[in-house]
């Protein structure tokens, strides 16, 4: 058997000692001169320390200091009611090009606040934007098992629907609290597809096989009854002209777009404007619900589409309302984007973190790696586990990795870092 795959590997490697709790992480990739691109999202439950975590990113902060946005995360989730404690948060990428676009996959695009807030007397709806840059079919779903989610257990309040829509319906106090909220965002060709390796081996994919699974994660709590659920009331309502939840934006590089934001309440004051998107996106607040989000796209960012979702925060003494979340797409550049030219796919490690990343803390790359070999799987699983493990090592991983191969072709890697102090 001719093993041809291109795997994509997220590593998570755990600290035994979390300082701080993770509250999510959305990781989306997308194909610009064949090189494939990663961004992410992660989370903290405290600000504190995060600037040490996270050389070159900009730190979006809640207020009251619930929450943070950065580029680094623990491995331990903040305490939630489903149970779950140990970060696992895996991506599935298919690389080769396409035969129907002539370049790789690119995943969904989407994003979503670290925490997402409602009373527990209100029905709400959360729709996870579900943007495919090629077109393609995007389905949700619970993550299921292992490198998906550690432990998996999906939160009792919420209902998923395949379209991405997550729907809380009113509960009593019995419920309230955090929730952990772990999904798989994938997306489907819409017709069958070849995928072209660049050995110029080919296999196809019909439209019931996912292209990439990407894992959405974040929070979900419960807050206490509020006196009313009608929004514009205590919970902030959007106001024109502010954009439609969806909506797609297109903006040239380097032009600077402003995207206005409005949303008034009787009974509660607007507090802030929560939002999750490029690192570069500057926020504006000129008072009484009205907020600019200010964002002037680099060459890093032409030829993307990027997405920008932002929440109204308001608040009556220590009781705290959150609007329904809305996300845009910015789309940068000329559309389509030039045709891409380049030279080879199978790139060396490309870590997504930073260069210097501090001792002690959990580490996230995403390598690419191509196996061949004539033995088949079955009967030399030890075999191909050890060249693996071996190959990660000479690419500058510690020896002590655990490598696991899994039943879906994936491969595994995590590494417990010794407690220091
Ligand atoms: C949530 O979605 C359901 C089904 O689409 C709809 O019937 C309901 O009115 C929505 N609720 C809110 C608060 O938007
Ligand atoms: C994808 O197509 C580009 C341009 O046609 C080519 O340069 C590249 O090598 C191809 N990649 C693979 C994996 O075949
Ligand atoms: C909202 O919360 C802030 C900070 O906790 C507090 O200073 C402010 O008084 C609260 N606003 C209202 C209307 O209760």
């Amino acid at each position: 058997m001719l093993l041809s795959v291109l795997l994509l590997l997220v590593l998570l490697l755990l600290v035994s000692h979390a300082e701080v709790g993770y509250n999510g992480a959305v990781l989306t990739y997308s194909t610009k001169d064949v090189q494939v691109m990663h961004r992410y999202k992660l989370s903290y439950s405290s600000c504190e320390g995060l600037e040490s975590r996270c050389t070159g990113c900009s730190n979006i902060e809640e207020s009251r200091g619930e929450w943070c946005l950065g580029g680094w995360y623990t491995g331990i989730w903040i305490d939630n009611r489903n149970s779950i404690s140990s970060v696992s948060a895996g991506m599935f990428v298919e690389v080769g090009n396409r035969s129907d676009i002539n370049k790789p996959n690119s995943s969904p695009q989407t994003s979503i606040l670290p925490v997402v807030r409602g009373p527990l007397n209100c029905q709400r709806n959360i729709s996870l934007l579900t943007f495919d840059p090629d077109g393609d079919k995007v389905i949700c779903r619970y993550a299921s098992s292992p490198p998906e989610c550690d432990t998996c257990t999906p939160p009792s309040v919420l209902s998923l629907s395949s379209s991405c829509m997550l729907s809380f319906s009113p509960t009593d106090s019995s419920s309230e609290g955090p929730y952990a909220v772990q999904l798989m965002m994938e997306d489907f060709p819409r017709e069958t597809i070849t995928l072209i390796q660049n050995d110029g081996s080919t296999s196809l994919r019909n439209t019931n096989s996912a292209i990439s699974k990407i894992p959405v994660q974040f929070v979900f709590k419960v807050d206490p009854a509020a006196p009313s659920c009608t929004e514009g009331e205590y919970l902030p309502r959007f106001l024109p002209p502010t954009p439609e939840h969806g909506a797609q934006i297109f903006n040239d590089v380097y032009q600077t777009l402003e995207i206005p934001i409005r949303a008034e309440t009787s009974q509660s004051v607007i507090t802030e404007l929560l939002f999750s998107g490029p690192i570069n996106v500057v926020k504006i607040s000129s008072g009484s619900g009205h907020f600019t989000l200010r964002w002037t796209p680099s060459g890093n960012e032409n030829d993307e589409s990027h997405p920008i979702c932002f929440v109204v925060q308001a608040n009556v003494s220590s009781s705290v309302y959150q609007s329904v979340h809305r996300c845009v797409v910015v789309t940068v550049g000329n559309i389509p984007g030039p045709t891409v030219t380049s030279s080879t796919v199978v790139a060396p490690t490309t870590p997504l973190t930073t260069s210097n990343p501090p001792p002690r803390t959990s580490y996230l790359s995403v390598l690419k790696l191509k196996i061949s070999t004539t033995l088949s799987l079955k009967g030399n699983h030890e075999i191909i586990l050890k060249a693996i493990k071996d190959e990660l090592i000479r690419r500058g991983l510690h020896p002590d990795i655990k490598v696991y191969l899994r039943s879906d072709g994936s491969v595994e890697v995590k590494k417990q870092l010794p407690p220091s102090g």
